[in-house]
């Protein structure tokens, strides 16, 4: 079935927000006036970049309406969290900072806290909010981001705790504005929403169905970030391989990939998340083909025992894992691979859980990211059989971070003697040193001028360290010399 109007949310509601951010708008001005100061707004992010996109479109509503921001939230007109559901730590965080929140409230019973996102989507969380955390104000969901101004105007002008986690299929909001997060990489949503429904997985349930975004409104807003000076653009989506499948005019992500890369400038393309059971030949072939697209391939396999993988509805095999690895390393020199694992899924045996080591002996992963299994309500396998002893899965945890800490090592131990193209983006914490991430995303430190952060720098990789690289700043000569290589050079020399 395509995808047709339901996600497109109606012209009409969006002019109805925007009669709503005039108001806001006005009442902020005149606190302006009576007070001498704007009001400010702290706003905090957890979890996947799918929500630190959505805290930009919130940031840049609440700048709209007539916030300026603060880091600090006890001189803060406005706090909101941005909630992740992923796994019970960052959920306990939550609750751990809006508790640290109470005395605020006390002192400035104007304050206004927030707390939106993934867990505002989950009926047990906001009974948990309503009931323990009084001092909480507005409380909304994924689905409703656009209609912050009308839940800020009530939230100031009623005098009463406003809700809205309105249960949806999910909507598209285009056109909202931003205020991107400070430096020269930017995240573009593609796709919203999942329909994957992997056993362990919350997503589907607080993100809705799986819904694209046009082609010309992705390009567009890519054009306007090339424009603006933007080096790295990471396009986002929970199953980025399935892209365009339902739109009106169905489109391949590898299509998408093609004409991002076609427009000109010098920067790179990243994208997240790749589900390997729909991930492609095509796709490594454009990785491949594509001189922007960056030679790194996310591709989280979650484990490597075909049984474990069939209870958590993965869809795919070891087997057919690796295969399509050996392509991608064969079809791409210098092809980096990192992944997402997870240990202790319910009634995963120690032999299964050998089979997951194996398997990152087998593809020699760069970067690895690790999570013990985390039940979550509502999910399917929040009802199987858990019977490993927590502490045991810390163990079996343990063992996996030490392999792939000798397989990352011996890694980047080859990176010593290449050079990497690094996006510079901050100091490091000697001074002097400033540090960015090469194509690979790998963390790359290095002694150099502050002028050169926001910009590329081609940097000798002397060091290897357990989650960095170290090298030398290269001349521009060589560096010149390098960008033109003799044939027979090709890209030996060269992380990227
Ligand atoms: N427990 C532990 N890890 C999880 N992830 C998703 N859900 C859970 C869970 N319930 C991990 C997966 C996914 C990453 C974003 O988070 O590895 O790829
Ligand atoms: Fe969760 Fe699986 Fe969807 Fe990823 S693909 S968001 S792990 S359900």
């Amino acid at each position: 079935m395509s995808q047709t109007k339901p996600f497109e949310i109606p012209c009409a509601e969006l002019e109805q927000q925007e009669l709503f951010a005039g108001k806001v708008l006005a009442l902020n001005e005149d606190h302006l006036r009576k007070t001498g100061r704007r009001r400010l707004a702290c706003t905090r992010t957890y979890g996947c970049q799918a929500n630190v996109a959505d805290g930009e479109k919130i940031r840049g509503i609440l700048h709209e309406i007539g916030y300026e921001f603060t880091d600090e939230p006890d001189e803060a007109d406005f706090i909101l969290f941005n909630t992740c559901a992923v796994r019970e730590n960052a959920e306990d965080r939550v609750f751990g900072n809006i508790g640290a929140l109470a005395h605020l409230k006390k002192e400035n019973p104007n304050l206004i806290i927030a707390v939106c996102g993934c867990m505002m989507q989950q009926e047990h969380i906001v009974e948990k909010i309503r009931k323990s955390y009084p001092y909480v104000g507005l409380v909304f969901g994924t689905h409703v981001v656009h209609r912050l101004p009308e839940l800020v105007y009530r939230a100031l002008t009623e005098h009463k705790r406003v809700f809205d986690s309105t249960q949806s299929d999910g909507v598209i909001a285009e056109d909202l504005p931003v205020v991107r997060e400070e430096g020269s990489k930017a995240w573009l949503p593609i796709m919203y929403g999942c329909n994957n429904f992997c056993t362990y997985c919350i997503v589907p349930y607080v993100r809705g169905r799986e819904r694209s975004r046009e082609p010309d409104a992705i390009l567009r807003e890519a054009r306007q970030l090339v424009a603006d000076g933007y080096k790295e653009i990471t396009l986002l989506g929970q199953n980025v391989n399935s892209y365009g499948k339902n739109l009106p005019q169905p489109i391949r992500f590898s299509q998408l990939l093609r004409m991002i890369n076609d427009i000109p400038g010098d920067f790179r393309i990243r994208f997240m998340t790749s589900h390997p059971k729909d991930a492609t030949r095509e796709l490594i072939d454009t990785i491949a083909d594509c001189d922007k697209v960056c030679n790194h391939l996310h591709l989280p396999v979650q484990c490597g025992s075909d049984e474990i993988l069939r209870r958590m509805n993965r869809g795919y095999t070891c087997e057919q894992y690796l295969e399509l690895v050996e392509y991608a390393k064969k079809r791409i020199p210098g092809l980096s691979l990192s992944s997402d694992i997870i240990v202790g899924f319910p009634g995963e045996t120690y032999e299964n859980f050998q089979g997951t080591l194996k398997l990152i002996e087998a593809v020699g992963y760069d970067l690895l990211y690790t999570f013990i299994y985390s039940k979550r309500v509502g999910t399917k396998a929040a009802n199987y059989d858990d019977p490993v002893d927590p502490k045991e899965k810390s163990r079996w945890f343990r063992e996996l971070l030490e392999v792939q800490a000798k397989i990352g090592r011996a890694n980047f131990e080859g990176y010593v003697g290449q050079t990497a193209r690094v996006l510079v983006d901050g100091t490091g914490k000697k001074e002097g040193m400033l540090t960015g991430r090469d194509e690979h995303n790998i963390l790359v430190e290095f002694e150099g001028p502050p002028a050169l952060i926001g910009s590329f720098a081609d940097v000798k990789i002397t060091q290897a360290h357990q989650a960095a690289l170290v090298g030398s700043l290269k001349a521009p000569q060589d560096t010149e010399a390098e960008h033109n290589p003799r044939p027979s050079d090709s890209s030996a020399d060269r992380i990227q």
